[in-house]
């Protein structure tokens, strides 16, 4: 390897500008080296932007580059399968986008491939990352909480009713809300209060989505805009979860609405996405205080990022390349792996499986 790790950007679109080009570029130990996209004109628009680099429109190009280490897949979520096995057996270190593939089975393939080729994997799950998540993880285990019994989270965005593009299309997407926002908390949930065991969920399409943006007609939409559950952890502890891409007057300036909490014997604790720099904290008796979130957990300990430079509810997702290039270079695991990425797929399937069967589903995670 290079004195620093070559990093390949294998899907040029918003997330990778939004949030993985600025971690490359603040990581003194890591190098943007290659972008692969296959719009050409999106391609020149991001060497303007991104500078200097290896520009492609062939994925399997970067997969068989001596001179790129590692990749970030940032891509419709039909092609991350196919890219992170080309990228494994290539010998790259890979951080894919979640949903991590099309189902639970697709996720587990991935997952074996990593592991027996030996490289790195991460799933990209970037409210792990958020201040406000990791303290509130830290008080859980410090007891400050007592026994965790219930955790309730609410995710609602205001996007518009035209097409989604890929993102409203089963076959290119898998799921709509349920594997774009919800597969986020259920990741979260299970980080902080260990696997969920059985799940009784419901999904539901609100609007067809059958013109663009610019007003052409397109086919209609055969995803969820709400999914729904309610959970049962192996802790014993329950869970409620709610999201939805179409609730009107939650726009925020694209931040949305999302609140999560912890329940305990103790006393109970709040994340918002909007304010990830504080945390809500309280006990019998009182009412829920606003607390700051101690220095120590605003940033990883050695990362260069000023913690008040920048959007709070922006830039601890640059915290996401900081872990992968932290695990390449110290040799270990990255957190969360595709082993999380396939974990909460897993939950994820059991909520479209019990939807339609209309019945609690018992999630089964066997990686093989
Ligand atoms: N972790 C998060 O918080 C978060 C946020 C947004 C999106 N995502 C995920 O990131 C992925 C991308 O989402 P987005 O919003 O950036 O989508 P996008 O549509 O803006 O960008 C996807 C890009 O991938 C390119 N692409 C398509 N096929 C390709 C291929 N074979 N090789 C290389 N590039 C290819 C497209 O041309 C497009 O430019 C999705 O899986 C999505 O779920 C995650």
């Amino acid at each position: 390897m290079a004195d620093r790790v070559r990093i390949g950007i294998i899907g040029a679109g918003l997330v990778s500008d939004f949030h993985h080009v600025p971690g490359i570029n603040i990581d003194p130990r890591a190098t943007l080296a290659a972008v692969c996209d296959p719009n050409a004109e999106l391609l020149e628009q991001r060497k303007s932007q991104w500078g200097p680099a290896k520009y492609t429109t062939s994925y399997e190009e970067i997969a068989a580059d001596p001179e790129i280490d590692a990749v970030i897949i940032a891509t419709p979520n039909f092609t991350h399968k196919p890219i992170a096995l080309a990228c494994i057996a290539g010998g790259k270190h890979v951080m894919a986008e979640k949903p991590l593939g099309l189902s639970f089975e697709e996720a587990a393939e991935m997952y074996r491939a990593a592991r027996d080729k030996g490289v790195r994997h991460m799933t990209a799950f970037t409210y792990r990352f958020a201040p406000s998540m990791l303290y509130l993880k830290h008080l859980l285990r410090s007891g400050a909480l007592g026994t965790p019994r219930h955790f309730r989270s609410q995710r609602f965005l205001d996007l518009p009713e035209t097409s989604w593009g890929w993102r409203q299309y089963k076959h290119l997407a898998g799921a709509g809300d349920l594997y774009d926002m919800t597969i986020h908390r259920i990741d979260f949930a299970q980080d902080l209060l260990g696997p969920i065991t059985d799940v009784c969920g419901a999904v539901a399409t609100f609007a067809p989505r059958t013109s663009t943006p610019d007003g052409k007609p397109c086919e209609p939409s055969d995803v969820d805009d709400w999914s729904a559950m309610i959970g049962r952890f192996a802790s014993g502890a329950v869970g409620v979860w709610e999201g939805s891409t179409l609730m009107k007057g939650h726009h925020n300036e694209g931040v949305g609405f999302e609140w999560a909490e912890i329940n305990g014997s103790e006393g109970s604790a709040v994340y918002q996405l909007v304010d990830p720099n504080h945390i809500l904290v309280g006990k019998h008796g009182g009412s829920m205080q606003k607390v700051e979130v101690p220095a120590e957990f605003l940033k990883p300990a050695d990362s260069p990022r000023d913690p008040k430079d920048g959007k709070p509810s922006t830039v601890f997702r640059y915290d996401l390349v900081w872990e992968f290039v932290s695990a390449i270079v110290e040799g270990r695991d990255a957190v969360p792996g595709f082993d999380h990425g396939a974990s909460a797929q897993a939950v994820a399937d059991a909520v479209l499986q019990s939807n339609e069967t209309r019945q609690w589903v018992s999630v089964t995670q066997n990686l093989g």
